[in-house]
């Protein structure tokens, strides 16, 4: 029977996805398995939506943003018709194994799918940093670099205008895109969803600066901080496919309450899914093909329901079932690196 190799991507896009993809068809057909790419993650398997790749079809994707074979948040194992479908079309595709690309969500798809007999492999990806398990996922750097860019560029225009800019970061329920990029950019406060925001705390630090004639201030939020109330701010209660909610809206109820208590004038700049666009940057790049071949060499070895991982300096990997229902956050001493920097 012909060696095949199924991949997918799952969950929001995010940059390094096709260097991943890449480097699985450069091992994958070095070592003479033919490589079929599934459409818009588990969607396409349900579908059986899919599109040959080759050295052709994977000519100059390295430095593209985005997944050549698209993505949803589609979750097979929401009703037992998708998933009897998705299971005959693994069968029908005879693939020796298949390579699932996402987050917590894909990783959970295919941790289910490899106790169910389907063999998988996951490589772990996401801007927001929160895979436990691995010490980095592809993604978060380039998103660090946007992050600090933007930054950057919110300083002189705050500096100019005198104003407090409050910017706001994606990360879900975790805070690395926020911590890292204050780090970075010389953020002047940063609120992260592991540490309830302390308003009092945030105003007189804003007021110290001034008083110390530093007329500006740049505070950067994640999406997921707690107002003291503990609650965090959607954009709507609407749910996903596997039960997430949209978060959105922090920096703006935060340059409010600035205002109002400072007096100060403060403007407001979501990056939002700017963090995800473009194209990866070269940490990112090195990594995703580091992860694309390991998932390669684990098929080789026989290998499902692993997630291939970044520990120290080397890719190794871990059982996904340990990774699922965590969330690698901020700790407080790393917090405490940024905290050095506010006020
Ligand atoms: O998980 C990646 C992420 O970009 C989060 O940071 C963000 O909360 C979410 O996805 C946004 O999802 P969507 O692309 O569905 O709006």
């Amino acid at each position: 029977m012909a060696k095949k190799i199924g991949v997918l991507t799952g969950g929001g896009d995010c940059p390094g996805l096709n260097p991943v993809i890449r480097a699985v068809v450069r091992k994958a057909l070095n070592e003479g398995f033919e490589v079929i790419g599934i459409k818009n993650g588990w969607k396409g398997l349900v579908q059986n939506f899919t599109q040959k790749l080759d050295l052709k079809s994977t000519s100059g994707i390295l430095p593209k943003g985005g997944t050549i074979l698209g993505t949803s948040r589609t979750n097979p194992y929401e009703n037992n018709e998708l998933l009897k479908k998705a299971k005959q079309n693994f069968k029908k595709l005879k693939l020796t194994a298949l390579v699932a690309i996402g987050g917590e969500d894909t990783l959970g798809v295919a941790a289910k799918f490899s106790k169910d007999g389907f063999p998988v492999i996951g490589i772990p990806k996401t801007i927001d940093n929160d895979v436990p398990l691995t010490d980095s996922t592809f993604g978060f750097d380039t998103a660090v670099n946007i992050a600090t860019e933007a930054i950057d560029r919110l300083h002189t225009t705050a500096e100019s205008h005198h104003r407090v800019m409050v910017v706001e970061v994606m990360g879900r329920h975790a805070g690395w895109i926020a911590v890292d990029a204050a780090i970075a950019g010389g953020g002047d406060y940063a609120l992260i969803p592991e540490i309830p925001i302390k308003i009092d705390e945030l105003i007189d630090s804003i007021k110290k600066r001034k008083k110390r004639g530093k007329h500006f201030s740049i505070i950067v939020v994640a999406e997921g901080a707690k107002l003291s109330s503990g609650k965090t701010i959607l954009q709507s209660e609407e749910l996903d496919a596997f039960g997430h909610v949209k978060l959105g809206g922090i920096g703006q109820r935060l340059a409010a309450m600035i205002e109002e208590k400072t007096g100060f004038e403060t403007r407001v700049t979501v990056l939002g899914h700017l963090l995800r666009g473009g194209s990866p940057s070269a940490y990112d790049r090195i990594l995703g093909t580091k992860f694309g071949v390991k998932a390669v060499e684990l098929i080789m070895q026989g290998k499902s329901g692993y997630m291939v991982s970044l520990q120290g300096n080397k890719i190794g990997a871990v059982k996904i079932e340990k990774i699922l229902g965590k969330l690698r956050t901020v700790t407080k001493e790393y917090y405490a690196i940024a905290e050095e920097f506010f006020g």
